[in-house]
């Protein structure tokens, strides 16, 4: 299978996908907008629509099918056969659904009333919210918070192709937001063939900074590539992240070697499920390797440490992006050194570990993070993002 061409590493599917509307296409559509029936959507949906506009979700080009849906529920493959892990899909009510007629397009608004794109609707069906979290997430339980989420939705999906009309505003990242068709573009320029992506939604400690090092020891670049959407409510902030990245790349990393892009997806928190979407997406943006770390993109217990690498692994020639995997990483006082399993010999006790519940728990009482845990300017952004939102 080809996996490269001369612009890079092909996306998934093979062609990146573009509904965005500009110009004359783009006036058109605004001036009918009136005559044609609306639903409301949520920024997840919005999140969504984005992605799917601007190739990030390439094969994608709008909101899945039932057809589709299943086959990535109960397969983890589009209907044609191609990979592909969580469903992407439009939610709505039963008096919402019942309210649109199959072949009308639909406005899709979001909040202050901005229509961020068109749905030509081709389909609409009722889906099974328990298997769907069971598949996907690998649980039922309503404290999920992905889980949660799909029990939280309308009964009904709504699909067929989309377009994008107004883009989400993303001004206070706009130094950092990037299309696929973008961040390629720059990799192309930048001369880097082999480019490591890097998916998180907390701040860069030691662990990260560590596996994001060994692997640029392999590759020509690490584009830092954070999640901005939804993410639950005690997650620290991306607008607190996104300073301390920026801080933490300045003083620590090669400015020549590094691009800090957000990825504005919302979180699912599906751990194996979600590793793939995450290995998928940052393929389209044009990253030949791709990290998967102990539990990604897990939360509390629902997944194995390393369930993600695992079930990833069965993909990974198909996918065509490399990834890279690494152990739990930590700070062994006795290495005076970052390590894993794999690399120091010494027992537990000489790790400093902290979990995620500890460190909020820290910088709530404005108290440092160790050094060996979290760089000093990251720990001190972290500190004051804290004190500013407790005022707030
Ligand atoms: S995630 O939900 O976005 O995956 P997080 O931001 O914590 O969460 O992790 C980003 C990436 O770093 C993931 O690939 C994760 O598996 C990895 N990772 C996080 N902490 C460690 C660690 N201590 N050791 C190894 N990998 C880690």
């Amino acid at each position: 299978m080809t996996i490269k061409n001369e612009q890079g590493i092909l996306p998934h599917g093979g062609k990146l996908v573009q509904r965005e509307l500009t110009g004359k296409q783009r006036d058109s559509y605004l001036h009918k907008l009136n005559t044609l029936k609306s639903l409301k959507i949520d920024a997840w949906s919005i999140s969504d629509l984005e992605l799917i506009a601007i190739g990030g979700f390439s094969p994608l080009t709008g909101f899945m099918g039932e057809a589709d849906y299943r086959s990535v529920v109960e397969n983890a493959r589009l209907e044609n056969g191609i990979v592909w892990s969580i469903p992407i899909t439009l939610p709505a009510t039963v008096e919402q659904a019942e309210s649109f007629e199959i072949g009308s397009e639909i406005a899709l608004i979001g909040e202050e009333d901005i229509c961020y794109g068109v749905l030509e609707l081709t389909e609409k069906y009722r889906y099974d919210k328990e298997k769907e979290a069971e598949l996907v997430y690998g649980t039922t339980d309503p404290a999920h918070p992905g889980v949660k989420k799909v029990f939280e939705k309308g009964e009904v999906y709504l699909a067929g192709p989309i377009y994008m009309l107004n883009r989400p505003n993303h001004d206070d990242f706009k130094d950092f937001y990037l299309d696929p068709s973008e961040t390629r573009e720059l990799f192309a320029k930048l001369g880097w063939k082999t480019i490591v992506g890097f998916q998180t939604r907390n701040p860069v400690h030691r662990a990260h900074e560590y596996i994001q090092k060994c692997a640029l020891e392999s590759v020509d670049g690490l584009l830092l590539n954070p999640l901005v959407g939804e993410t639950k409510s005690d997650d620290i902030s991306a607008e607190i992240r996104m300073e301390s990245y920026q801080v933490i790349l300045k003083n620590y990393y090669p400015a020549n070697r590094t691009e800090l892009v957000i990825y504005p997806a919302a979180m699912r928190y599906a751990g194996p499920k979600e590793a793939i979407l995450h290995a998928i997406v940052r393929k389209n943006y044009g990253c030949t390797h791709f990290i998967v770390g102990r539990d990604h993109a897990g939360v509390g217990d629902y997944y194995g440490t390393y369930e993600a690498q695992e079930l990833i692994s069965e993909y990974e020639a198909e996918l065509g992006i490399q990834i890279f995997k690494f152990e739990h990483a930590f700070y062994c006082v006795k290495c005076e050194n970052m390590g894993t399993e794999k690399t120091c010999p010494h027992d537990k006790e000489h790790h400093v570990h902290l979990s995620g519940t500890k460190v909020r728990e820290k910088l709530r009482n404005g108290e440092d993070l160790p050094k060996e845990f979290s760089r000093p300017e990251v720990a001190a952004v972290l500190i004051r993002g804290m004190k500013q939102n407790n005022t707030d």
